[in-house]
């Protein structure tokens, strides 16, 4: 049995989806969700999908107390899943190649600080790419720059807007990111 924490800000889509995926595999569980915002939908999301969920500040990501309580709770693998925060030192140490990202664009163009949500998508539409994608990828102490896992690319079309082709990225992100997610579970 595999045991993944999930981090979340927002929506939480990919959440439900992960969820779902290995709702029928008792390989897989989803011990808890960590959220750094309040408001966040991905809160309902748990509460509906009956996993604990935690709400943290910013303090308490800061702390180690964060770290020793996964690993308290035999976490495998750290899922970041629309999480908008940078991830401390002390949680990277703890889980040294055990935190993976999904970021909505092909790394390395459109990642870094500020390319999250529609901004990468608005920026991709704006310079006539060909091509956006999805990208996952480990997690460092930089935003966006970890090792690439595993990327997947769709076309823009004649008259794609941002918002068009977000549908399009959460499209590969629900294929993908649990795919992904039981192999690494398999391989480690
Ligand atoms: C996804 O597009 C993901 O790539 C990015 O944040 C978005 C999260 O969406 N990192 P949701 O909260 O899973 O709906």
């Amino acid at each position: 049995m595999k045991r993944l924490s999930i981090f979340v800000s927002g929506g939480g889509t990919n959440l439900q989806r992960i969820a779902e995926y290995f709702a029928e595999n008792p390989e897989v569980e989803i011990a808890n969700v960590i959220c750094n915002n309040p408001n966040a939908y991905a809160i309902e999301r748990a509460k509906n999908l009956n996993i604990p969920c935690k709400i943290i500040n910013r303090a308490e990501f800061k702390s180690e107390e964060l770290s020793k309580e996964l690993l308290n709770q035999k976490i495998d693998l750290i899922v970041l899943a629309g999480f908008l925060w940078l991830v401390p030192q002390h949680l990277i140490d703890a889980f040294p190649n055990k935190i993976i990202n999904i970021h909505p664009a092909l790394l390395p163009k459109y990642g870094g600080k500020g390319f999250y949500g529609e901004h990468v998508h608005e920026a991709v539409v704006a310079a006539k790419e060909e091509y956006s994608g999805i990208t996952i990828h480990y997690v460092n102490e930089h935003y966006d720059s970890g090792d690439i896992i595993f990327q997947a690319k769709v076309a823009l079309e004649e008259g794609e807007t941002p918002d068009s082709l977000a549908a399009k990225i959460h499209t590969l992100e629900y294929k993908h990111y649990p795919e992904v997610i039981e192999k690494l579970t398999i391989d480690n």
